[in-house]
């Protein structure tokens, strides 16, 4: 139970001290974002792995976001992700391999255009490290229209995956909307390289399982039941939905919304459930919904970071025994770390 887990993982907190920092996610459950020493969105999460100077780095998470703090920390460090189930389902929609293939075809409709890949976050290593090898680079939410005109600096068009929705909104933004294509791995036969490349932003065909699910019907519904009710959501959701929301951003963004709120007012939120748990927590005198009124928008990847796992990562490092370490490959790990580096610069 919870009274008798607390303290077994603040004495071992106390035990390690200054050897371990334990990061989490704002999509952590309650119970692990209590004990992370910072909790933040995947962009501000891997400035502080980066920064940080602990032996142990306790990843509260999903495996890219450990990887990339791998990546991004020194040899000497090693990055821990309580339970090896936490995969986000996104990331595995652009397979290396499968990316290769796609390269392949879309360079050879284009062989005068340069093309610059860049991929979210949300993306395994080996993915990064292929962005890197062909110019390119990695972005979060936060800082995706920047990564984007990065890009369109050093060259013509932009092939960007894994989340068709984020790189939709990203074009939105900067008024590229008529300029995508998407490109559907899953159904070779109904696509036309020729024509997909005329576009200059072309988005792989991945999406959030949870942020999909966010529908303009959830808009109406909320604002139909609390006229005074303002809308955040992520840009993972829908075009449509983001264009009915009045704030789009990160999960920092969404945080800075309800927190520079006057009291009393209203915000639905479009985004994973725990966050808008913590939020209502967190800010008791702002009405804080969710935007999917009884529908749990809920992350499984998340949610496989149960407090009893990090208990036992931690009960195990006091015994002097490292589990579930999350290691990249030599090779892959330096040019994802350029990748990386190109977006902290940018
Ligand atoms: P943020 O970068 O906004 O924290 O989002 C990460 C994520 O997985 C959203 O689903
Ligand atoms: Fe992946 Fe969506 Fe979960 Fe974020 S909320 S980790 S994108 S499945």
């Amino acid at each position: 139970s919870e009274s008798e887990r607390r303290p077994r993982i603040e004495a071992a907190l106390s035990e390690l001290g200054d050897d371990v920092v334990v990061l989490g996610h704002n999509y952590q459950r309650r119970e692990i974002v209590e004990h992370a020493d910072f909790v933040g969105d995947s962009y501000e999460l891997s400035k502080r792995a980066a920064e940080a100077d602990a032996e142990y780095v306790i990843f509260g998470g999903v495996t890219f976001m450990a990887e990339s703090a791998d990546i991004i920390t020194d040899d000497d460090q090693t990055v821990i992700l309580p339970s090896m189930e936490a995969s986000c389902p996104m990331a595995g929609m652009a397979e290396a391999l499968q990316v290769d293939a796609a390269w392949a075809e879309i360079t050879a409709a284009a062989p005068d255009a340069e093309i610059i890949p860049i991929t979210y976050m949300n993306s395994y290593a080996d993915l990064k490290a292929f962005c890197a090898s062909q110019g390119g680079l990695v972005c979060t939410s936060s800082n995706a229209h920047r990564a984007f005109e990065w890009a369109f600096e050093r060259g013509d068009k932009v092939l960007f995956l894994p989340d068709k929705h984020l790189g939709e909104n990203t074009a939105h933004r900067l008024g590229m909307e008529d300029e995508v294509a998407t490109w559907d791995p899953w159904d070779p036969a109904g696509k036309d390289p020729d024509e997909v490349v005329e576009s200059d932003i072309i988005c792989w065909d991945g999406y959030c399982q949870v942020h999909e699910r966010f529908t303009t019907e959830h808009v109406e519904q909320v604002r139909e039941d609390n006229p005074e009710a303002s809308v955040v959501v992520h840009p993972e959701c829908r075009r449509e939905v983001v264009e009915a929301a009045d704030v789009v951003g990160s999960t920092s963004t969404i945080c800075e919304t309800i927190e520079t709120a006057d009291p009393g007012e209203t915000w639905a939120i479009g985004t994973e459930i725990h966050l808008t748990e913590h939020l209502q927590r967190w800010h008791p005198d702002v009405e804080v919904l969710p935007l999917c009124g009884d529908a749990c928008m809920d992350c499984n990847a998340m949610r496989q970071i149960d407090p009893n796992y990090l208990t036992w990562v931690l009960e195990e490092l006091v015994a002097g025994r490292e589990r579930n370490v999350i290691e990249v490959a030599a090779d892959e790990k330096e040019l994802a770390g350029v990748a990386l580096e190109r977006m902290l610069e940018v």
